[in-house]
């Protein structure tokens, strides 16, 4: 499972998706260009030490990261998404595509994705934050794939039947 961020536009929301990547040991895909530098010190504020157990890989561009993602499925969070997110099953190799808090992203980014899942709000509300919204995704996936490590030392340590 990878999380990826179109273009953010916020450091210290990269700081909080640098800190959930070293927490649950997720690669995070940062694809450039962004509205500061990837060094900037806010990022690192948000992300504090953790900024050293995450899985950090840099895109120059779109193109780029189109290039050299590994295989997976590219699963955009959308709201203009046609897939319900409680109706998804997850993958493994998902790639959780985030876009940028102002703008979501561009036409040929969404039409690349292979998933476009909405998470649906009530009548009215317009969108989440792109850091909630990746959460509640990646806290489902991770069920369904069994993709936490506590899961897997379960798994690990269950007796055999
Ligand atoms: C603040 S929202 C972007 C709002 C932007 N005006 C738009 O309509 O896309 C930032 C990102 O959070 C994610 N997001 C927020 N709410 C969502 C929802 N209800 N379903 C799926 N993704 C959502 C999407 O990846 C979105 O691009």
């Amino acid at each position: 499972m990878r999380v990826a961020l179109y273009q953010p536009d916020i450091p210290q929301n990269v700081g909080a998706f640098i800190r959930l990547s070293g927490c649950l040991d997720l690669a995070l895909d940062v694809i450039e260009p962004c509205g500061f530098p990837v060094d900037d010190r806010r990022i690192r504020r948000a992300a504090m030490d953790y900024y050293d157990l995450a899985r950090l890989v840099r895109h120059a561009s779109w193109q780029a990261f189109r290039r050299d993602r590994p295989a997976g499925r590219l699963v955009l969070l959308t709201t203009a998404g046609d897939t319900i997110f409680p109706n998804l099953v997850f993958r493994p190799d998902d790639i959780l595509l985030l876009g940028r808090e102002s703008a979501g992203v561009p036409a040929d980014v969404h039409d690349a994705a292979e998933v476009r899942l909405r998470i649906p709000l009530k009548p009215g509300a317009r969108s989440l934050n792109v850091a909630l919204a990746a959460s509640m995704v990646v806290s489902e996936a991770l069920r369904q794939t069994r993709g936490f490590h506590a899961q897997a030392d379960q798994h690990a340590h269950s007796p055999a039947r």
